[in-house]
């Protein structure tokens, strides 16, 4: 039984004032919603306000991004323990915007996977293939090298809180969702390999998250695919009405 999970990632968007706003009109929202687990990435700069707006609620707070180092200098970085300090229980790591803008690889994801698990953060690891990629057909091995160095190391009783995030670059923000079909297949296929890489009962428990272009109008298609167990939410995310309306996705 693996609970759903959406999370919005907002990007560099909402600044104090906004991010707040935000909370406040979305809490309400989702406050019967008891079978989905719900989590918010803010920016670095408003995580305690809006871990402090959300208190009280059953929502989770998540950074965008983290260090491998805890502390040293290492300007401009955040460490894991400073986003627990912060309020968060989550961290996105090897989104592809972090891939393609600011020089992330496999290698640099799996110090961040290791660096947040031991300090107690639930990391939300990104895959996906850019759209040169699936053109010339190399969709799976091109993840199965993200998963695979990506997960390099990490034992079976440290990985067993992790999200995976599948994400095709071709689809974020770009309002072309891959079609239910296109994403369970990669979806199952992703199952596979964790079934390869640990076991297939652990491959069983994990959550595979679907991201790029989710709306309130295709939650529904994608939620009803066997090995899609969430999404990670962009645009989105960003108004308090088609967030809530993606997270109550079965009501
Ligand atoms: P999008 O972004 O929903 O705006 O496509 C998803 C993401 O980048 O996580």
């Amino acid at each position: 039984m693996r609970i759903p999970v959406i999370a919005g990632n907002w990007k560099m968007f909402k600044r104090a004032a906004d991010a707040l706003d935000l909370v406040k009109k979305l809490t309400p929202m989702v406050v019967g919603v008891d079978d989905v687990q719900v989590i918010v990435a803010p920016s670095f700069t408003v995580l305690p306000s809006v871990h402090g707006a959300l208190s009280g609620t059953r929502i989770s707070l998540s950074g965008q991004d983290c260090f491998w180092g805890e502390e040293g200098a290492f300007t401009g970085e955040v460490s894991p323990g400073m986003l627990i300090d912060a309020g968060c229980s989550h961290v996105i790591i090897g989104h592809s915007e972090r891939r393609q803008h600011f020089g992330e690889t496999d290698e640099t994801v799996n110090k961040k996977i290791k660096a947040a698990l031991q300090a107690g953060l639930i990391p939300i690891a990104c895959i996906g293939e850019t759209l040169q990629e699936r053109e010339s057909g190399d969709t799976l091995a091109v993840l199965e090298r993200q998963l695979s160095f990506g997960l390099a190391g990490i034992p079976e009783e440290d990985a067993g809180c992790l999200i995976i995030a599948y994400e095709p670059v071709w689809a974020i923000g770009t309002g072309r969702t891959a079609t239910d079909e296109q994403a369970q297949e990669v979806h199952a296929f992703v199952r596979g390999l964790l079934a390869r890489i640990y076991h297939p009962g652990f491959a069983d428990r994990l959550r595979i998250l679907y991201g790029g272009s989710v709306k309130p109008d295709n939650i529904k298609g994608l939620m009803s695919c066997t090995d899609i167990d969430g999404a990670l939410v962009g645009g989105a995310s960003l108004s308090a009405e088609s967030f809530a309306s993606i997270v109550k996705f079965g009501k």
